[in-house]
């Protein structure tokens, strides 16, 4: 049946009946916030392309992630700034490092709160590159995989839920996995960053973490955007591996790939929201252009729609209260 027996219409007459067949729904326990830990004490540095953001020394990121929890968000992905880098991101191993340290302060205060680390080399080389270089500027795969399972190993023996490796290496869920299993993790989890495009929406990010590239770019280990086939062979390989999650990154402009993963593996799906699709909100919200709250829950609805069972997005913080 056509119009006009058939009325699209009329299930979107008021707030009661638009409700009742509302097909996606928002919440809380779909949501994952991002934090910046760096050394100190009593630090809280405002990362300034992010508004709303900051590097926290463990004792007040401990005190925020406690507000946080009682406010209704129930899980952190952690983030390291630490002291001294080095050539290969071995700093990343050390127990008493930036982020162990808050992994076990956190897990001290707040036990239920989930506590998610990101593993890569990039926060912790001096170079910024998310591996370990050969003397001619080229990354040696192979010889980053020790460093970031010896990273991986380092956060699980703090205490961490997760690890989230971002760096895109071949074979390190795989390798991760191996080493998690074999120091006695068996239940710490894999979320990898399956789909990590080369994307120039990580910008304030790499504020946000000290994490600029001293020179080149990372394409010769992250994605290139233009490819969707590429994104389902990268996926299939981290299932293959032992990711008990994979992820999706950016999101906004990858929502055809989001709902890929979603049609095409069973493991449940993560996007991430990034500083750059964030701070463009922001900077058009500062300059009266646009309605906040109305485009944030537009966003990251349509990210769920896309397909995405979890959502890591700077925006947490904001709208927790909301849901
Ligand atoms: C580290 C890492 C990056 C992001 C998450 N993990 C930056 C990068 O690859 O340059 C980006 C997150 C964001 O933009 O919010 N490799």
């Amino acid at each position: 049946m056509a119009f006009p027996e058939t009325r699209m219409r009329r299930l979107r007459q008021n707030p009661a009946i638009r409700d009742l067949v509302r097909e996606t729904r928002l919440s809380a326990e779909d949501l994952v916030m991002p934090l910046f830990v760096r050394t100190g004490e009593g630090i809280k540095n405002p990362v300034s392309s992010m508004p709303c953001n900051y590097q926290m020394s463990v004792d007040l990121l401990t005190r925020y992630c406690a507000i946080l929890h009682r406010r209704g968000v129930r899980a952190v992905l952690l983030f390291g700034i630490p002291a001294v880098k080095d050539e290969t991101g071995d700093v990343a191993c050390d127990p008493e490092g930036v982020v162990q340290q808050a992994i076990r302060a956190i897990k001290k205060e707040i036990p239920e709160l989930y506590l998610i680390a990101d593993v890569c080399n990039c926060e912790y080389t001096n170079h910024g590159h998310c591996g370990t270089l050969r003397d001619d500027g080229t990354i040696d795969n192979d010889r980053t995989l020790l460093t970031l399972a010896r990273q991986s190993v380092s956060l699980a023996q703090a205490g961490v839920d997760m690890v989230a490796p971002s760096d895109m290496m071949d074979g390190r869920v795989g390798f991760i996995r191996r080493a998690l299993d074999k120091q006695g993790f068996k239940d710490t989890s894999i979320m990898s960053y399956s789909v990590k495009f080369a994307s120039a929406f990580y910008g304030p990010f790499r504020e946000a973490a000290e994490s600029t590239p001293s020179f080149g770019d990372r394409k010769s280990y992250q994605m290139d955007p233009a490819n969707r086939m590429e994104a389902i062979r990268e996926a299939e390989l981290d299932i293959a591996e032992g990711a008990d999650i994979i992820m999706v990154k950016p999101a906004l402009s990858s929502l055809d790939i989001i709902r890929d993963l979603r049609n095409n593996f069973s493991v449940p799906v993560a996007a991430y929201n990034v500083s750059g699709e964030f701070s463009m909100v922001k900077a058009a919200a500062a300059k009266g252009w646009i309605n906040e709250r109305e485009m944030v829950m537009e966003i990251l609805t349509s990210i769920k729609r896309a397909g995405a069972d979890i959502i890591i997005s700077y925006h947490t913080q904001e709208i927790i209260d909301e849901l």
